[in-house]
């Protein structure tokens, strides 16, 4: 399980001239990103899946070392010896309010920012503070699959407002949500901003629309932003508060570093925005009556660092990213093997449309897992609209991602 076999599976010069004629940019040399890390012995998810040699490219996490910055700021408070019962310093909500400020040029008064223990677990604990056991909480499939499982686990209906993919483009159905949020039954919707697997950013008008909708109807709107310090090509983030006064009134938002900065296995690494007060309150209540208020002492120490001002790992890690997501384009345009990629604005996953394979999504799997030997995510476990599709987890060298397109170059036969 180790990922440094991943490369040492590779007999030397597998990528032969396949990819020498994709017009891929030659490796960044130097690039720390380059470096090839043994994850074996550190309890990986994501590894532990791959038990005959394939290349895990599924769960969402990166094979890259954490920001050196993060992980000196652990060190040094492992170094003070004292794991006392902690608090949330004032620090932590001032590094995420500039953080918002400064990164994503949101202006937001320090009183809204909360501690939110991990982006699922906050967003679970919108659920039982705003809605009821049987009340209906909107998505947008194909999405995280986590929504839904956690909205069935804790008694309420998921209903499914999917994303309309016109023209290789994904909008969102704002008919359909009318609709849907006309239900008095409907108390809450959760946006995924940016949007995963799909990997859009959201813009402005977008989310203004799904704000005047949702406020008619009195449906609350939670934005999942655990992707949005990891928007590319020079895009932005919007944050959904940040769009209207009415999105800001409707709206909360659920983040943290874990996807940009790799923090995964630290755990409880978020933080929440919630501009109404009455909704903040309320909320905050909750997490702190299910004694979640107290965040470890290595979340704050991640946090505080990550959100640094002036951070330049994260440029540098969003340009690599931006180089593999390139690399996986080039080859499945140049390798005409029916696979369509959609360039993301957003994350380090790639949504591959293989329908025009016209294989049944189990063989779809059984082809990368058995023929190629890579394993990415199944596109169906995001719901409707997922069917046909894989997603592509590029977080990772480029000579593992090389070894994977190889991989699936030679399973077509190539
Ligand atoms: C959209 C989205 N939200 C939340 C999470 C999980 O966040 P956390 O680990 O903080 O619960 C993921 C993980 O893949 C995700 O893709």
């Amino acid at each position: 399980m180790a990922a440094a076999g991943a490369t040492a599976l590779l007999p030397a010069g597998t990528m032969g001239g396949l990819l020498s004629s994709c017009g891929e940019k030659p490796l960044s040399s130097g690039s720390p990103f380059d470096e090839v890390i043994d994850r074996g012995g550190t309890w990986s998810i994501k590894w532990g899946r791959a038990t005959n040699g394939e290349i895990p490219m599924w769960i969402a996490d990166m094979d890259f070392r954490t920001d050196p910055y993060v992980s000196a700021a652990l060190r040094s408070r492992l170094d003070r010896d004292v794991m006392g019962y902690t608090s949330t310093p004032a620090e932590f909500i001032e590094a995420i309010a500039s953080w918002e400020k400064n990164y994503h040029g949101y202006d937001v008064d320090k009183e809204w920012v909360g501690y939110a223990p991990g982006v699922i677990t906050g967003i679970n604990q919108a659920y039982l503070t705003f809605t009821s056991p049987g009340d209906k909480v909107i998505i947008q499939p194909p999405v995280y699959d986590h929504f839904k499982l956690y909205i069935e686990r804790l008694g309420r209906v998921a209903v499914d407002n999917p994303l309309i993919f016109e023209g290789g483009r994904y909008r969102m159905d704002f008919e359909g949500l009318e609709n849907l949020a006309d239900d008095p039954k409907a108390k809450m919707m959760v946006l995924c901003n940016p949007h995963n697997p799909c990997g859009i950013a959201w813009d402005r008008e977008s989310m203004r629309r799904v704000a005047d909708i949702c406020v008619r109807h009195g449906v609350i709107v939670v934005s999942d932003e655990i992707y949005g310090d990891v928007v590319l090509y020079g895009k932005k983030h919007t944050p959904f508060c940040s769009v209207s006064e009415t999105a800001s009134r409707v709206g909360m938002i659920i983040a943290g570093p874990t996807k940009a900065f790799n923090l995964a296995g630290i755990s409880c690494t978020g933080f929440c925005i919630i501009p109404d007060k009455d909704k903040r309150e309320r909320y905050i209540s909750t997490i702190r009556n299910a004694k979640l208020d107290e965040p470890s002492v290595f979340t704050i120490a991640a946090m505080i660092a990550a959100y640094r001002e002036d951070n330049t790992w994260l440029s540098s890690l969003k340009e690599y990213i931006e180089g593999n997501i390139e690399r996986v384009v080039s080859f499945f345009t140049e390798n005409d093997f029916g696979i369509k990629p959609l360039r993301p604005d957003a994350t380090f996953l790639v949504w591959l449309d293989c329908r025009s394979l016209g294989m049944p999504q189990d063989q779809l799997m059984s082809f990368f897992k058995e023929k190629a030997k890579i394993i990415p995510s199944d596109g169906s476990s995001y719901g409707t609209g997922g069917e046909g599709f894989v997603r592509l987890n590029v977080g990772c060298p480029r000579s593992v991602l090389d070894d994977a397109l190889s991989r699936i170059a030679g399973a077509f036969g190539k």
